[in-house]
């Protein structure tokens, strides 16, 4: 087995590793990530697009801003629609904005940044397996290439998403996990087309929920409830633009331009949350620790939240001093911040979808919709809850 030694092992190259790797390179803290996938297969993952200012902030202080900058698109408000009626959620209510800009592009610009300033990162290992995180001494194991490894760290970042190994390492006594699945998903495509408003609408159908969203001027990403168990093969574009359009308010759906799909896939809706997120020497950070359904945007911002928090406490551990506790309270403090998100996406959720035939159900949320419209302050908190929580 080949050694080596660092001071934090970041497991997992989605947003939260490659944030937390940028900011540990920027602050000169010796890491090295460790991914499973390749880099071009991390890429061309289509997920997320919109951030929160926290969120904007954080890529800002990373250094990774650039073309968020240039390419992002600001999102003052969306639209909540029913029958034919439509109640505008102004972020100006909070003296907030959002930004449009995908989380591919996210990634891409940690990617390059990585690279250029030296940053090691490991694609394609097999077998990652942390060991040891309940003592000083934790290490890491893996293989590549047919070679095996063991890196010996301070700390392991297990930034490896919902079906990671780090969440599962842990031995089942320490942790507990709260979940919750709705019985239905959202099928998405990816097109490049000019998208139907530069607002995204939220909208409630007697069918079932459907999302018109972007990630700029000339690219849509739309999204409409399917029943759990829904077989991907059973669509292709033509007929998700069919069904697209047959649930589309009528104001709408003469907007609607369709095109071939660069995307489409299915996506299940779940919540899961696992406390703590901190083991001895193992952190968990982003989607290891914590799912939500796409409906109120917040996965991404997320973990982006994490994976600064998380640096923070390790900055200060590494400044040295006797009052670090930053790594102490991360789990707490970082949970605080999850529930209300998790919250917040469960509630979108249910306002939002057709939870089942029986039609009371479907009278509550008009009522609840009907409510808003009229309700400064139901307006209020809705943007406050979108535009993140500090
Ligand atoms: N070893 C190494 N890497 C692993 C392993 C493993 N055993 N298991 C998973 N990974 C990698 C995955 O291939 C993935 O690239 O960890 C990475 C986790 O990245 P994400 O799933 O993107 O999770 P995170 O960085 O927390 O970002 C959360 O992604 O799912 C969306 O909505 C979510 O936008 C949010 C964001």
């Amino acid at each position: 087995m080949e050694t080596s030694r660092t001071q934090v092992v970041i497991i997992g190259a989605g947003p939260a590793g490659l944030l937390l790797g940028q900011f540990l390179l920027k602050q000169g803290i010796d890491h090295v990530v460790l991914e499973l996938r390749s880099a071009d297969y991390v890429l061309g993952r289509v997920r997320a697009g919109v951030l929160e200012e926290p969120t904007v902030r954080a890529l800002r202080d990373a250094g990774v801003s650039e073309r968020m900058e240039r390419e992002s698109l600001t999102m003052r408000g969306f639209d909540l629609m029913w029958n034919d009626k439509h109640v505008h959620i102004d972020f100006g209510l909070v003296n907030k904005v959002a930004t449009v800009y995908g989380q591919t592009k996210v990634t891409r610009d940690l990617m390059e940044a990585r690279l250029a300033g030296g940053g090691v990162t490991h694609y394609e290992v097999n077998n990652a397996q942390p060991h040891d995180f309940d003592t000083a001494n934790p290490w890491v194991s893996y293989e590549k290439d047919g070679r095996q490894f063991r890196v010996d760290c301070d700390f392991i970042a297990g930034c490896d998403g919902h079906h990671g190994i780090t969440r599962q390492s842990v031995p089942s006594e320490q942790i507990r996990t709260f979940s919750y699945a709705f019985p239905f998903g959202w099928l998405a495509i990816l097109a490049d087309v000019p998208p139907i408003s530069e607002e995204v609408a939220w909208i409630n159908h007697t069918d079932g929920f459907l999302m018109c969203s972007l990630r700029s001027k000339t690219r849509s990403r739309y999204y409409f409830q399917v029943p759990e168990g829904e077989d991907i093969k059973n669509w292709n574009a033509g007929r998700f633009w069919a069904e697209y359009k047959r649930r589309l308010p009528p104001s709408l759906a003469g907007k609607l331009v369709t095109g071939p799909a660069l995307e489409m896939s299915l996506t299940p809706l779940r919540s899961s949350v696992s406390t703590p997120m901190r083991f001895g020497r193992m952190f968990l950070a982003g989607d290891a620790a914590h799912i939500v359904p796409p409906t109120g945007a917040k996965g991404l911002n997320m973990a982006i939240a994490d994976a600064r928090r998380l640096f923070e406490g390790l900055k200060q551990f590494y400044a040295g001093g006797r009052d670090a506790t930053l790594l102490d309270s991360y789990s707490d403090d970082s949970l605080g911040r999850v529930w209300k998100a998790v919250r917040f996406s469960w509630w979108m959720t249910n306002l939002s979808h057709k939870l089942s035939d029986n039609p009371f159900n479907r009278e509550m949320q008009i009522a609840e919709l009907e409510y808003i419209s009229q309700s400064v302050a139901a307006q209020t908190t809705i943007a406050e809850n979108f535009c993140g929580l500090d």
